[in-house]
């Protein structure tokens, strides 16, 4: 049995809701031993309410109409449940977008949570500039960025009002399998693992947000948060940022094809 955690934040929402966003409570660091971004150079990145469920995801702003996101936080719901919010700094002047349809990956496992991914079609163009992907070769030890709106335990119940960073290693195949046997390894198969910086970690509420890395002069993404995994017999029961949790991202890499067949935009305008 595998011991997996999504990282999708059940919310209040009769205190926090797309179309009342004034009454955040104070929050303090969301995503798990990270901080507010020290730059607003993000700006592709999404916080995505479901009005049903009662539950935030992230999101990343990929063309001017595809916002992606974990196929998890997208499974069992429908383009009209969600708002989209995209801001690279604060929610309070987020700009704001409603779907006209969404798509999973028709691959994706919710047991395994294998090609964890999924596209939103908003409604309307956004001119806000998309992230790029890149196409850098991923490794272990690599140093990498997550970002998210999420939050930083189950008890929080609403998500950052300011955009969340925190730095994060790539961690070896062979200590990633020990939690999670399917995992191919950093650059070779569909996810990326990270781990080995305890306090520090994706929580819940980040689920599909980006992953990102410098690049060229920017930051471009190579991942989105999908869940995090602990060892069978762990006393440890899932908490974010604890020493022997291994955080799980989808490599975005490898799904270009997918994205450039949803959207109708060719591959290449997203590198
Ligand atoms: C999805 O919806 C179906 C039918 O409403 C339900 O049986 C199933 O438990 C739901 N799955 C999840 C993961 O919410
Ligand atoms: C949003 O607000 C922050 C500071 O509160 C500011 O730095 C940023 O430029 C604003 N962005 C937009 C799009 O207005
Ligand atoms: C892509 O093209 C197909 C076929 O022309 C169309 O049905 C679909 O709506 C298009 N998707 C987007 C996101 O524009």
């Amino acid at each position: 049995m595998l011991q997996i955690y999504s990282k999708v934040e059940k919310i209040l929402f009769f205190l926090v809701s797309y179309f009342l966003v004034s009454v955040y409570s104070q929050s303090q660091g969301r995503i798990v031993g990270g901080g507010n971004v020290q730059i607003n150079s993000y700006a592709f990145t999404a916080l995505i309410s479901d009005h049903i469920k009662n539950t935030i995801c992230s999101g990343t702003l990929v063309s001017p109409n595809a916002v992606i996101t974990a196929a998890h936080c997208l499974y069992n719901t429908s383009a009209k449940n969600l708002g989209i919010q995209i801001s690279g700094y604060s929610i309070k002047n987020a700009t704001k977008f409603t779907a006209s349809s969404t798509v999973i990956h028709k691959f994706y496992d919710p047991d395994s949570q294998m090609n964890d991914i999924g596209i939103i079609i908003l409604s309307q163009p956004s001119s806000i500039e998309p992230a790029r992907i890149s196409s850098k070769i991923i490794t272990d030890n690599m140093n990498v960025k997550a970002l998210g709106w999420g939050t930083r335990s189950n008890t929080e119940l609403v998500p950052a009002k300011i955009l969340q960073e925190v730095d994060l290693v790539t961690a070896p195949a062979e200590q990633c399998k020990t939690v999670y046997p399917m995992f191919e390894g950093n650059g070779v198969g569909l996810q990326i693992c990270t781990g080995n910086t305890p306090g520090k970690d994706t929580c819940l509420g980040d689920s599909g947000g980006p992953l990102v890395i410098y690049d060229d002069d920017q930051w471009k993404l190579i991942g989105q948060t999908s869940f995090g995994a602990w060892p069978d017999g762990s006393k440890t029961i899932g908490v974010c940022g604890s020493n022997d949790v291994f955080g799980f991202y989808t490599y975005i890499y490898r799904y270009v094809d997918f994205i450039s067949t949803v959207t109708n935009i060719t591959g290449d305008a997203f590198f």
